[in-house]
Order: structure tokens, then sequence, then C-alpha cells
């Protein structure tokens, strides 16, 4: 295949800028487009654009004298509290720019971040992809609206999809340089590193009476590069003429609060500090992802099985950033 050219939407954000680099790294000719509402411009030091998806006049303008292969769209809002406080707003944020990515680019392939929030409450175990998709806040509705939107723009013959499902993206670049930066930060990891560190206070587990071994919420935590691996899987199945799909992505391994602040403690080499509260409304006890549609399908796997590999990249690269991209 010719160097694929890709569009990287969200590419200054978190799992966006991992995936770019990545795909870069395997040879692709990457454009990062990103607003910079939450993104940081440190994050990618290839060709950019700035612009925002939710201004057509603009996308239409700039996408009209380019010529992109594939398309890679983690441009989004991704709070769940606040898609609760502000639904309007996230509908707008998460629908929008996918409407218009459609109209200015007809036929180019799209892989969407997707999330497991599109599925509600588990009933299983383990989350397959065919487990019902009943999401309990607007913004898991926003991610399989748009899912829903793809598998219509592909029936009719319009650009094939990957819908990839994110369990919780995790860890940072084994080299040291990229991480997690969200503001405010609302993920375990980070905030459990930030108060190992002293640079936040104690954390509060929300729940220590789920049934669960140790009485902590259990999660499944994928690390950013094994997300970007699937990205290049996926985006290159399309770009050979392969089916159009949805994908779990996650190590099908459980792993609770209380073994994430373990693993953070031994790898920052001080406790974290914590106190104990009650539930929180809308948390389900157990989020575990079946990744083996992916494996079968994409021949993906993820390479981070064990978290205190995973946690050990994030904890350098909190420790070495303390300010996170403006340290
Ligand atoms: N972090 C997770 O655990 C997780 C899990 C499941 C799915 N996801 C999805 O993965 C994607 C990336 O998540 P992340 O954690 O890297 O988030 P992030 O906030 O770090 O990255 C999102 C990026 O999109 C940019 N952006 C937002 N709206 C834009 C707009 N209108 N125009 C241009 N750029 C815009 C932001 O500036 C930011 O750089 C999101 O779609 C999110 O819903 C994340």
């Amino acid at each position: 295949m010719d160097t694929m050219k890709v569009l990287v939407t969200g590419g200054c954000g978190y799992i966006g800028s991992a995936t770019a680099r990545w795909l870069r790294e395997r040879g692709a000719e990457v454009t990062v487009l990103d607003d910079l509402s939450e993104g940081h411009r440190e994050a990618w030091d290839g060709d950019f654009v700035e612009l925002d998806l939710l201004n057509r006049e603009a996308l239409c303008a700039w996408v009209g004298g380019q010529d992109f292969d594939g398309l890679v769209h983690f441009a989004a809002r991704c709070y769940v509290g606040e898609s609760v406080e502000q639904p309007v707003r996230y509908w707008r944020a998460n629908v929008v720019p996918v409407i218009h990515l459609c109209e200015f680019m007809p036929g180019v392939p799209l892989v969407f971040s997707s999330t497991c929030a599109t599925f509600g409450d588990p009933l299983t175990p383990t989350l397959a992809e065919d487990h019902p998709q009943n999401p309990v806040n607007p913004y898991g509705a926003t991610k399989a609206a748009v899912e829903r939107l793809l598998r219509d723009r592909e029936a009719a013959g319009e650009g094939s999809f990957a819908a990839l499902r994110y369990f919780n993206a995790a860890g940072a670049s084994p080299s040291g340089n990229h991480g997690e930066h969200h503001d405010p930060e609302t993920h375990l990891i980070p905030l459990a590193c930030q108060a190992a560190l002293g640079h936040r206070g104690g954390l509060t587990i929300f729940g220590t009476d789920w049934e669960t071994p140790d009485g902590t919420c259990i999660r499944d935590y994928i690390h950013i590069d094994d997300l970007a691996s699937a990205h290049e899987i996926a985006l290159k199945r399309m770009l050979e003429g392969g089916e159009s799909g949805a994908w779990n992505l996650g190590t099908g391994i459980g792993v609770s609060v209380k073994e994430i602040m373990d693993s953070v403690g031994k790898a920052l080499d001080r406790p974290v500090p914590f106190d104990e509260g009650p539930r929180r409304a809308g948390d389900p006890e157990r989020l575990v992802a079946d990744p083996s549609l992916a494996r079968k399908e994409l021949g993906w796997e993820a390479r981070y099985m064990d978290i205190d590999s995973l946690i050990a990249t994030a904890a350098s690269w909190h420790e070495s950033h303390p300010e996170g991209y403006g340290s």
C-alpha cells in the first residue's frame, strides 16, 4: 500500500496523540486537527491544523483542499457527569462534528472512538459486542447515536467504519514524554499518582461494600498504545476493503480500585492517601471487556496485560511531569 494519509481529529488529546504518533512511527502521513479546547499543542509535533469541527464553514473550506485515505475521529467531550448536567451541549459536541465530517469527506473510511459507556449497566460479567446497548447517561447515548449514524452511512454505501469501544484508557508513552493530562482530571490512575506524589489531596474511594473480592469497583484498564495499535489495524482493514464493525477494546482482566492504589503505591514507592466514601450514583460494580471478537476478527491483542507494567508508564510520566504538559 502507498503511504496512507490520515486525518486524526482530537489528535492533541490523550488517546488521539498516542495514536497519531503510533501511525506516524509506522509510516503513515498524519495530519492532526484539534481546536485545543481540551488538548495540548505539546502533545503533537507534526502537521497540525487548529480548527473547531463545529465550525461547518471553516471545516468545509479546509477539508475541500485535502485528500485523506482515512479518518480517525477522537474529538469529543468526554465527562460523564458534565454530560448529565449539559446534555444538549454533549449532543451537539459529540454528534454534529461527525455529521460535518461525513458530509465533507464522503466515502472516507472512519475509525470512531466509541466507549463501553454505550452498553449501560452490564448484564454479564464481561461485555461482548452483542451485549445490549442501553446507555445510562448522555455521554454514552451520544456515542451510541454516532455508531448508528455510521452504520446508516455504511449501509448507503457512503463509507466504511470501525467503532472501537474502549474500556478505561490508561498509561503513558514508554518514552516518558507523553501522558494523561485532563483538566479537570477524573480518571483514577492519574488521580492516584498525583495524590501519592503530594500534588493533590487524598482520594475518596466511592464504595467499599460492592460485591467484589475487596469491596471496591472493578474496571478494565487498556494501555493507550494498545488502543493505538487497534486503530492502525482497523484503518488498514478498511483500506483493504474489509467489513465495517464494532469491537470492544480491553484486556479482559478486571482490576479493583484498591488494586490500582496498591500498584501506584508500589510504582512510586509511596502509598496513595485515600479515605472511604459511599457509593456514587450511576457507577456499575464491574466493567470488563470480552475482547475475543477483536482478537478473532482484527488479530488484535493487548500487550500491557499486567497492571503493574501499565501503571509503571503512568507513574513515570506523572513523576517527571507534575504539571502535565505545562511542566
Ligand atoms: N479516556 C478514556 O478512558 C476513554 C474511554 C472511552 C472512549 N474515549 C473516547 O476517546 C476519545 C479521546 O478521549 P481522550 O481521553 O483522549 O480525550 P481528550 O479530551 O484528551 O481528547 C479529545 C480532543 O478532542 C479535541 N476536541 C474536542 N472537541 C473538538 C472540536 N469540536 N473540534 C476539534 N477538536 C475538538 C480536544 O481539544 C482534545 O484534544 C473521546 O472521543 C472519548 O470519548 C475515551
